[in-house]
């Protein structure tokens, strides 16, 4: 049975001031957040709740030794509300700190203590990508598995996911656009995974439909562009974030969280430098599919070209390359007379992905998808 929801309740606020009324923010809350955020929009607004900031705890992606360290540091505080407030990092690890009895990253990613939430959850982003202010799964870094896992956790879907564009009004170029492009992919690989429903698709072609544009606009006027059609990137990821809410991604995803926990990548970053490889290996596996016919198509009429749907992934990835430019595994020292190396890994570790493959796919069809991104 496929079955479609929205889980928080999505409020928009214009400014992060609206947000603090609006919620009444207390004592009893507790903030996750960095602290260029909140030095940038909150420092003047004597907020009234705890804080604790993601960078007393690392500068990198959560791991296993962050999320236990910050659940040991919190388990005396009292608190009836987590709010978190940054991007993909910070939105899932403020996930994490909701649950009942929760000691350690192992509780947790080894199923040793019941799924409880006992707190209330409020989520909001200031990226434009990982729409993880809507879905229940965290992803952290393991390194006893040397991969980054996801895990779903279905009583960790937030009360609210508060959209303030203020947020990301100072957001770097490289944030945005590896954020943005992690946005397209789930879109895009929730658009073609056979399992996903029906009533999922109406958001990831909206999203695909609002990314594309949108990135068309900034190749065409430059990076500060990004700024003028912001709003449009923020409703997209949302898009994209409702649809990972209910379906998940697939090989593209898979790969990166490998090379990405492997290599230290981050997240949107290594998503990119397999978008291109992965649908191109499925364009060449099965080109009369309807599914990636009908992608292909959405990303023609908005990009305004007529090609094939080989030409389709090529023509997408010299526009991507003109928002940031492309970068080959290679580059990361990967070693590519040990591809099936990688592939092994893939299919030890992201099982939980490799079922939402738009085409069944053997290990010999993965090395080639590395062989294209190396
Ligand atoms: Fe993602």
């Amino acid at each position: 049975m496929k079955k479609f929801s929205v889980h928080p309740e999505i409020c928009e606020c214009a400014t992060i001031k609206e947000f603090v009324e609006s919620f009444q923010l207390n004592e009893d809350d507790l903030m996750l957040i960095n602290k260029f955020t909140y030095h940038d929009f909150m420092q003047d607004l004597a907020l009234p709740c705890q804080c604790i900031f993601y960078e007393d705890y690392t500068q990198g992606e959560p791991s296993d030794a962050v999320v236990t360290h910050m659940l040991q540091d919190i388990k005396d505080k009292k608190m009836k509300r987590v709010i978190g407030i940054g991007g993909g990092s910070v939105l899932d690890t403020a996930k994490l700190l909701c649950i009942k009895d929760a000691v350690s990253a192992d509780d947790i990613y080894e199923d040793k203590i019941p799924f409880i939430r006992d707190k209330g959850l409020i989520l909001i982003p200031t990226t434009c990508g990982t729409g993880c202010e809507m879905t229940c799964v965290s992803v952290i870094d393991r390194p006893k598995h040397n991969a980054k896992m996801g895990k779903r956790i279905e009583c960790n879907f937030a009360d609210h996911a508060v959209e303030i564009p203020e947020l990301l009004s100072k957001i770097p170029h490289s944030v945005f656009a590896f954020s943005a492009i992690d946005a397209l992919v789930h879109s895009m690989e929730i658009y073609v995974n056979p399992l996903s429903g029906t009533y999922n698709k109406v958001f990831c072609v909206e999203a695909i439909r609002l990314l594309i544009k949108n990135f068309k606009f900034v190749a065409e006027n430059g990076p500060e562009s990004k700024f003028d059609v912001m709003d449009e990137f923020l409703l997209a990821s949302s898009y994209a974030g409702i649809a990972l809410s209910n379906d998940i991604c697939g090989a593209v995803h898979a790969c990166a969280m490998q090379f990405g926990g492997q290599h230290h990548v981050s997240h949107g970053e290594a998503n990119y430098r397999f978008l291109v490889p992965v649908f191109s290996v499925y364009a060449d596996l099965n080109p009369k599919g309807r599914e990636i016919n009908a992608l292909a198509g959405i990303i023609q009429r908005q990009m305004g070209i007529e090609t094939d749907l080989a030409g389709t992934f090529v023509a997408l990835d010299e526009m991507l390359n003109k928002i940031t430019p492309r970068k080959k595994l290679r580059e990361y020292g990967v070693d590519g007379e040990r591809l099936m190396d990688y592939v092994t890994k893939v299919y030890a570790t992201q099982q939980r992905l490799l079922i939402a493959n738009y085409v069944k796919m053997t290990e010999k069809e993965f090395v080639e998808i590395y062989r294209r991104a190396y």
